[in-house]
């Protein structure tokens, strides 16, 4: 089958790799893709939001399965344009149509829909004026969470300490500092635990749970400074007992995927659950319509299926029949960013890997290829995942496999997993 996957950082890098093992698949394309993913397949120069110039290229080379990696493409419809144009339907597309996409894409949608279901998450108030926004925070404890309805590229979030601050920038956000994304604001009660994330993939009335994950959002050590996308992330999570495994899938998992069903909500596609583990009882932080990134770096890597049997039974409603099977090793990843990433970063610069560690893997994120180098292109530069047989042990292989990766200012935290050894 010939696939092309839409995206070019970490998250795609993961899915090309695997793709590239996977015997159901005879030919790879990747748009725009990065400069690891160009030894996986092909990559296209195309933007993962250029709908047109993706038809014409998916008609043009036969392409015979469109696989989405991240939200914005799903958000703004690319599934129901494929649906909807009759040169392309028959042609599965992995992701949700824009309806289910909204699980992400509206925030005030995802907490509706999680009230309409009895799903746990915080207590909340939809917002679009100062005054009714002030009144709800006033009703608040300490620390208040700010969330733009739209999407805001993983910045929509702000979390304050004191009351007069959070209606400053209550203001800030409905006057467009997140443009359109926050003239809607959702404020929600603070939540205190520990944090995981769950995916599952479903075709709409069956789902199949994929090995959980724990990210670490901060920039700096000791979980401190500006959220980023994620610096690092652990498979499995020791504390996801059981027990709380049940709790996960009886309360929000079977719930979500029952709901989209019964609102006829077309789903097709992953659910990224980000959740929060509060006295033994997991709440939804947010949903993502796609996986995660570093999420996948080291939820793939432990998955022995084949993506494309995955994707075939999910399109044709057949997700039942299958069984996901994965490794126990531990695996996690470790990233690799820009000096002053997360704000303006530097690009350009070449990476020189002076030693490949066997057993590590170099999944490219932020790269592009310039003749025979590979330069910086992004923040976040390079993810290394490793394996171990416990947390500590997959961790201080990929720290120690970064040691061997250069590039002008490139920083990481070794202290990923620290709080689950
Ligand atoms: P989100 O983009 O919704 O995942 O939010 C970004 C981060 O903000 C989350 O990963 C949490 O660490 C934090 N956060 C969001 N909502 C809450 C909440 N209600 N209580 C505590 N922390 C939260
Ligand atoms: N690592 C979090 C995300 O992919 O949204």
């Amino acid at each position: 089958m010939k696939i092309l996957l839409l995206g070019g950082g970490g998250r795609e890098h993961a899915f090309a790799w695997k793709l590239a093992q996977d015997p159901g698949c005879s030919q790879l394309f990747i748009a725009p893709g990065n400069a690891g993913t160009a030894e996986c397949g092909t990559n296209v120069a195309l933007s993962a939001t250029d709908f047109q110039g993706i038809k014409n290229f998916v008609l043009t080379n036969a392409v015979q399965m469109l696989i989405v990696g991240p939200e914005e493409p799903l958000v703004r419809g690319i599934v129901d344009f494929f649906q909807d144009d009759p040169a392309l339907t028959g042609i599965p597309v992995i992701g949700p149509t824009a309806a289910g996409a909204q699980l992400e894409g509206s925030k005030a949608f995802a907490k509706k829909f999680m009230a309409r279901h009895g799903i746990p998450t915080a207590r909340y108030a939809e917002v679009t004026t100062q005054e009714k926004g002030a009144e709800f925070l006033k009703t608040l404890k300490p620390p208040y969470v700010l969330k733009a309805d739209g999407l805001a590229a993983g910045k929509g979030v702000l979390i304050l300490d004191h009351l007069d601050e959070a209606i400053a920038a209550l203001e800030t956000m409905l006057a467009g500092q997140f443009g359109e994304a926050s003239r809607r604001v959702v404020i929600e009660e603070f939540l205190s635990g520990i944090e995981f994330s769950v995916f599952v993939l479903t075709d709409g009335k069956n789902y199949r749970i994929l090995p959980e994950a724990k990210d670490y959002k901060r920039i700096g050590e000791g979980d401190t400074g500006l959220n980023t996308g994620g610096m690092g992330a652990v498979s499995p999570v020791p504390f996801v007992t059981p027990e709380l495994w049940q709790k996960v899938e009886d309360r929000i998992i079977r719930p979500t995927v029952a709901g989209l069903s019964a609102e006829n909500i077309e789903y097709k596609g992953f659910i990224f659950f980000g959740l929060i583990n509060v006295g033994g009882d997991p709440y939804v932080i947010e949903y993502n319509c796609r996986m995660g990134d570093p999420e996948t770096e080291v939820v793939f890597p432990r998955l022995k299926n084949h993506l494309s049997e995955l994707f075939i039974k999910m399109a044709s409603g057949l997700l039942d029949t299958v069984q996901i099977e994965t490794i126990p090793e531990t695996a996690a990843v470790v990233m690799l960013v820009a000096a002053g990433y997360p704000g303006d970063y530097r690009k350009g610069d070449e990476i020189r890997i002076d030693r490949r560690r066997e057993g590590s893997l170099y999944l490219h994120a932020g790269t592009r290829p310039d003749g025979g180098k590979v330069l910086t292109n992004g923040g976040r530069v390079m993810a290394i995942t490793s394996y171990g047989l416990s947390v500590a042990e997959a961790v201080a292989r990929s720290v120690e496999a970064a040691a061997d990766v250069h590039f002008e200012g490139k920083y990481l935290r070794r202290d990923i997993g620290q709080d689950l050894f």
